[in-house]
């Protein structure tokens, strides 16, 4: 943005490319769609039967520009092209004033104001792609020098006032390039044929991927494109919560028709975060992945302190490697079109992840991290995950108990902060605060002896600004104390989540229960029967381990 701004205020960014670099599926090519979207069915006015739609005010003549300029406030640039003039001369007498304006909008399928030059290789690129040619078959008609026998729909020339996109830029032969630096630093381009330059004003929008970058700009015979270009990098994503989103956008547009269960986008997701993080002396790579998720990390009652800028500081450069988007969907892919089954799972995918990095990963270090990264931090993180949703599954009425919980918890650590007594809300009756009570909650993250005043002085602090600023409060206001909460509630539950998935033959409670809680995870977590049965036999196998 702060590029096309300058640009529009005639700024050095006017003469320059922009170049978007990053790693192959970060995004570039749907940004560049983006930008070239928001163009799209915008009207301007330009020239009648003007190839390059120029500029009507570059009809005013050199003489006359200055007195113009004055009078309507702005700068003229640039001249008609020689096909405009022929026009002028012969169907309006050179009575440029009474020249047509017609109004257009941009279009890319229609090469109005927006054109895209995919990469050519080395016998098929010819500059005519980019500036037009001279119509061969019109040359017995008009003589060399006729604008009449001119095809100006080169890129450069459908793309003026608008985009010209250059894709994967670098693939190109050098010389190609050339067309770019007068197209930047003069604001023109060669015409085809024996006819001056022509004007052109427009956006240059390239991409290329950090090898392509690295080779090209080690080539010393490359400096005076180099300086044309303002580099912008394309990091891939590494918030979490943004990964899911992507699949779940490319998903959509697909017409697969599988279910997919609960936390199967965030395996996946996760794996592709983690394989672009860089080490970090302040945390492990999980924790930095929560915290540029923007999630709080708890440890020992209190959330941890990692300046999420620091962590950025120390890796600068973050994001241009790991693994791509694209590698994921088709992880994805080949998990769903497993004819076998109607459904994924977080494990088919972990086991759809392991079999394409093996399949495909060369550079065996990587590959060896990377499955390393699967078979333990992912697999690990989704056991926790796992296992904590089938406890609350358990739980009748989770929520509910848990905002219980809170109030009650609330209630005794300000009576206790503030050294008063409770009053029972029924009875009226004062008593002491409930320390044990307290204490369990507190203990479930371990929160110690002698934290414990703190941190029940940091929670009644915490509540009591947020309700002063009017803020609603719950059990998930304050993370140190929800983990506290759900922890407490779920390792209530723990053993006999744990006897009752375990056990292969139940007695009729044990049977009722089951089935309850298989059915909160149909209807409240979103599974379905298949699915359900799928990771409670995972759960049974891995989780829960007989001492
Ligand atoms: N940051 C992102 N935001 C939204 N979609 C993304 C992002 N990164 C990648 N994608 C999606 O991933 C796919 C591959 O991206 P693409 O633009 O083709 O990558 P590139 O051109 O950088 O190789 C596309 O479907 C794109 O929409
Ligand atoms: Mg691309």
């Amino acid at each position: 943005m702060r590029f096309l701004r300058s640009a529009a205020l005639r700024g050095e960014e006017s003469r320059q490319v922009l170049l978007l670099m990053g790693p192959v599926g970060a995004g570039k090519s749907a940004l560049t769609e983006h930008i070239k979207g928001a163009l799209e069915g915008l009207p301007y006015y330009h020239l009648k039967n003007d190839p390059q739609r120029g500029e009507p005010l570059q009809l005013v003549p050199r003489s006359l520009r200055k007195e113009f300029e004055e009078m309507l406030d702005v700068t003229i640039d640039g001249d008609i092209s020689p096909v405009v003039r022929h026009l002028l001369m012969e169907e309006y007498d050179g009575k440029y004033e009474q020249f047509e304006v017609v109004e257009s909008t941009f279009s890319q399928r229609a090469r109005r104001g927006v054109a895209s030059v995919p990469p050519m290789d080395a016998n098929s690129q010819d500059v005519s792609v980019l500036i037009g040619s001279e119509d061969i078959s019109k040359l017995d008609k008009y003589s060399e020098d006729d604008p009449r026998a001119l095809s100006l729909n080169g890129a450069f020339n459908v793309g003026n006032r608008g985009i010209v996109e250059l894709v994967e830029v670098f693939k190109n032969e050098i010389e190609f390039l050339h067309t770019i630096i007068t197209a930047t630093q003069e604001k023109r381009i060669p015409s085809p044929g024996k006819h001056d330059m022509l004007h052109f004003d427009g956006v240059i929008l390239a991409h290329c991927n950090e090898a392509e970058w690295n080779r090209f700009q080690s080539e010393h015979t490359n400096e005076a494109i180099l300086d044309r270009i303002v580099r912008v990098d394309v990091p891939y994503v590494l918030e979490l919560e943004q990964e899911i989103k992507i699949y779940k956008k490319i998903l959509s547009r697909s017409n697969f028709d599988v279910h997919i269960a609960p936390h199967t986008l965030r395996v996946a997701s996760m794996f592709s975060i983690l394989s672009r993080l860089k080490h970090s002396q302040k945390c492990d790579y999980l924790t930095k992945l929560k915290i540029y998720n923007g999630e709080e990390v708890v440890e020992k009652g209190r959330v941890k302190k990692i300046d999420i800028r620091d962590l950025r500081d120390e890796a600068p450069k973050e994001g241009m490697h790991g693994i791509s988007t694209r590698f994921i969907m088709k992880a994805i892919d080949n998990a769903l079109s497993d004819s076998e089954k109607s459904f994924i799972t977080p494990i088919s995918m972990m086991d759809s992840l392991m079999k394409q990095v093996k399949e495909q990963i060369i550079d065996l270090d990587f590959a060896n991290n990377c499955l390393d990264i699967i078979r333990n931090t992912v697999r690990n993180e989704y056991l926790r995950m796992l296992e904590s949703e089938i406890a609350k599954a358990f739980i009748t009425a989770y929520e509910e108990q848990a905002q219980s919980i809170f109030e009650n918890y609330l209630d005794n650590a300000e009576a206790f902060t503030t050294k008063s007594k409770m009053k029972d809300r029924i009875t009226k009756e004062e008593r002491e605060p409930d320390e044990s009570f307290m204490k369990a909650i507190e203990g479930s993250i371990g929160v110690s002896t002698s934290g414990r005043e703190g941190f029940r002085a940091d929670v009644t602090a915490y509540m009591f600004a947020k309700m002063r600023r009017n803020e609603t409060i719950d059990y998930r206001s304050y993370e140190p104390l929800k983990e506290a909460i759900e922890t407490y509630l779920i390792s209530s539950v723990k053993d006999l989540a744990r006897i009752v998935t375990k056990s292969k033959t139940r007695d009729d409670e044990q049977k009722q229960k089951y089935s309850t809680m298989v059915q909160t995870l149909i209807d409240d977590y979103g599974y379905t029967a298949d699915s359900a049965e799928e990771i409670l036999v995972y759960a049974s196998n891995n989780l829960w381990r007989d001492s």
